[in-house]
C-alpha cells in the first residue's frame, strides 16, 4: 500500500520521500506507481505530462537518512507490532524532533505502536483503504497520548488531498475493518460449511447486496495475509468467535496463497477462464400465486414451467409434472415444499431486494439437482441473477447483511462512532452504496430484528441476537437517525 499511499500525497502537489527495505522492493514500488498512473493516463484522466510530474515528486531511496526533513511521515510495513516498532524506534532517530510519525496499520494498536517512541503524542494512525488512490476515506486514529495539534493537522491534510478523514479512538480495526471483517470472516465460513459456492456468495452480494465486489474478490484484492492479520487483531479485542478467522483462510495463507499478489487465492489469476453462468433459455411461462415482490406472471399454472407460491399459497391442481415450483418465503422452506406433496420439485426462492437482479434459490434436502438446475436457469430467463444455497434463515444476503448491520447498530448503541462515521466509513472506505446507518433505516428496525431473531434462533450465536438499541427503535417505529 505504500506506493499508492505515495501516489495520493504526489497527486496531491507534496514531494515525497519513498522508502523501502531492498533495491529490488523498491523497484516493485516504482512498477506499482508507473502502473497506477499509467492506468489514469490510458483512460484519459491524466495527461502523460502530468503523470511524469507525479512521479518526479515522488524520491525512492533506501536510506531512512534521507527522511531527516520531513514533516509526516507515514509507515505501510508488514502487520507484525515487532516490526513497526522496530521501523518506528529508526524513525524517532532520523526525523525531526517536530515530525509527526503516522501508521497505516490496519487493526494494531498505536498506543503499542507509540509507546514504544519518544515522541508518543506526535505518533497518529493514518489508515488508507485499498486500493488507496481510489477509496476516499482515510481513518485518522487518535491515541490517549496523541496531541490534538497532531491528528487536527493530519486530518487537514487528508481533506486537502480529496479524502474524507473520520476520526476514531484507537479500537482494534477501528470502524471500518470492524464491521467488515465479521461479515467477510462469516462469508468464509459459510463456503468453508457449504452453505454456497464461492461464486454464489459473491454474485449475491453483487447483484444483490449492491456492492462493488464479492467478498471472496475483495479479500484478494485486500491480500489473505492481511485480513488474517486483522481478523486475529480484532478478535483478540472483542472475543466474538465470530471474529475469529475462518480455518479456510489461515490454511489459504498458510500455503502462500495470498491472493492478487502471489496470482492465487479464492480466485485464481492465471487468465484462465471463469465458470460459464447458468444457461439462459427463451423467457418462460411463468405463474404467481399470491403477491411476491419483484417477480411477475400471468401463464395459467396448469401450462407454467414455473410456479411461483407467494406467503402462505397452495399449489394449485394441474401444475406440469416437470414444471419448477418456486415457495417465496423469508424463512426456510422445507415444510412448505414437503405439504406440496412433491417436494423433489420445490425450491425457496427469495428476492431480497426487487429493484436488484438477484433471486436466490434455497435447496432443500428433498430438492432434486435436475429441478435446482432448471430453476437457475428458469430465473436466468426472467433476466435474474440467480444464485443457489442451504435452506437456512436468511439464504446468503440477509444472512450476511444483517449480522453486519446489528454489529454498526451495537457500535453506534456503545458511542464507538456517530452514524455519519459509521456511514462514511463503509461508503468511502468500501465502496458500499450506503453506509449501514442509512440500509438500517431502509430496511426497517422492525426487519432487522425479525431476521435477527430467525438467525440466532438458529444458529444460537449470542453475536446475532438484535442490539438493544435496535429492539428498542423497532418497538419505537422510527429510525436509528
Ligand atoms: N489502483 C489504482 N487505481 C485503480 C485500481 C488500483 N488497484 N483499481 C481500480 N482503479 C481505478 C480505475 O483506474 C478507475 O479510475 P477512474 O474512475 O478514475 O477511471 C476506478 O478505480 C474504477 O475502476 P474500474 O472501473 O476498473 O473498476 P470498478 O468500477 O470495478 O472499481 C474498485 C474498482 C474501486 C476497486 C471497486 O470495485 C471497489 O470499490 N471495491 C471495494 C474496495 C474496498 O472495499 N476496499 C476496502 C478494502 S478494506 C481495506 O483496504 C482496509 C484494510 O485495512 C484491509
Amino acid at each position: 500500500m505504500g506506493a499508492g499511499i505515495a501516489e495520493v500525497l504526489a497527486r496531491g502537489g507534496l514531494p515525497v520521500v519513498g522508502i523501502e527495505i531492498s533495491p529490488e522492493a523498491l523497484d516493485r514500488g516504482r512498477g506499482h506507481l508507473e502502473k497506477s498512473t499509467g492506468r489514469a493516463v490510458k483512460r484519459g484522466k491524466l495527461t502523460p505530462e502530468a503523470q511524469r510530474e507525479i512521479l518526479d515528486r515522488i524520491a525512492l531511496s533506501t536510506d531512512f537518512g534521507d527522511l531527516g526533513d520531513c514533516d509526516l511521515v507515514i509507515e505501510a510495513v508488514p502487520e507484525r507490532l515487532d516490526l513497526k516498532r522496530q521501523v518506528f524506534a529508526r524513525l524517532d532517530e532520523v526525523c525531526r524532533a517536530d515530525a509527526v510519525l503516522a501508521t497505516n496499520t490496519s487493526s494494531l494498536s498505536v498506543t503499542e505502536i507509540a509507546v514504544a517512541t519518544n515522541r508518543p503524542t506526535k505518533i497518529v494512525g493514518v489508515h488508507f483503504f485499498n486500493p488507496a488512490p481510489v477509496m476516499r476515506l482515510v481513518e485518522v486514529i487518535t491515541t490517549v497520548l496523541t496531541e490534538p495539534t497532531a491528528v487536527a493537522g493530519v486530518a487537514d491534510l487528508v481533506t486537502k488531498l480529496g479524502k474524507t478523514p473520520v476520526t476514531v479512538g484507537d479500537r482494534a480495526g477501528f470502524v471500518a475493518n470492524r464491521l467488515l471483517f465479521g461479515y467477510l470472516n462469516q462469508a468464509t465460513a459459510m463456503l468453508e460449511n457449504g452453505h454456497a459456492t464461492r461464486d454464489d456468495i459473491d454474485a449475491a452480494m453483487t447483484a444483490g447486496g449492491g456492492l462493488p465486489m464479492g467478498p471472496f474478490t475483495l479479500m484478494d484484492l485486500i491480500g489473505l495475509d492481511t485480513c488474517l492479520g486483522v481478523l486475529e487483531a480484532v478478535y483478540a479485542e472483542s472475543r466474538d468467535r465470530r471474529h475469529a478467522p475462518s480455518p479456510l483462510l489461515r490454511e489459504l495463507v498458510t500455503a502462500g496463497l495470498l491472493g492478487r499478489k502471489t496470482g492465487r487465492g479464492f480466485y485464481a489469476y492465471d487468465g484462465s477462464a471463469d465458470e460459464a453462468a447458468a444457461e439462459s433459455g427463451p423467457a418462460p411461462a411463468v405463474a404467481v400465486v399470491g403477491e411476491v415482490a419483484g417477480i411477475t406472471g400471468d401463464a395459467d399454472p396448469a401450462a407454467a414451467d414455473l410456479v411461483v407460491l407467494g406467503a402462505g399459497a397452495e399449489l394449485p391442481d394441474g401444475v406440469k409434472p416437470d414444471a419448477v415450483i418456486a415457495v417465496a418465503a423469508e424463512g426456510p422452506v422445507t415444510a412448505r415444499a414437503v405439504a406440496t406433496g412433491r417436494p423433489g420439485d420445490v425450491v425457496g426462492l427469495r428476492v431480497p431486494e426487487p429493484d436488484r437482479p438477484l433471486a436466490e434459490l434455497t435447496v432443500t434436502a428433498l430438492t432434486l439437482p435436475a429441478t435446482a438446475d432448471r430453476a437457475a436457469a428458469l430465473l436466468a430467463g426472467l433476466g435474474r441473477t440467480a444464485v443457489r444455497c442451504r435452506d437456512r434463515a436468511g439464504a446468503i444476503v440477509d444472512a450476511l447483511r444483517f449480522p453486519y448491520l446489528n454489529d454498526a447498530a451495537a457500535m453506534l448503541g456503545a458511542g464507538y462512532a456517530d452514524a455519519d462515521a459509521i456511514d462514511a466509513a463503509m461508503t468511502l472506505g468500501c465502496g458500499y452504496p450506503t453506509g449501514p446507518v442509512a440500509d438500517l433505516d431502509r430496511l426497517g428496525p422492525r426487519r432487522a430484528v425479525e431476521v435477527l431473531t430467525a438467525l440466532y434462533e438458529e444458529s444460537r450465536e449470542p453475536a446475532l441476537a438484535p442490539a438493544p438499541v435496535l429492539v428498542e427503535h423497532a418497538a419505537a417505529g422510527r429510525g436509528l437517525r
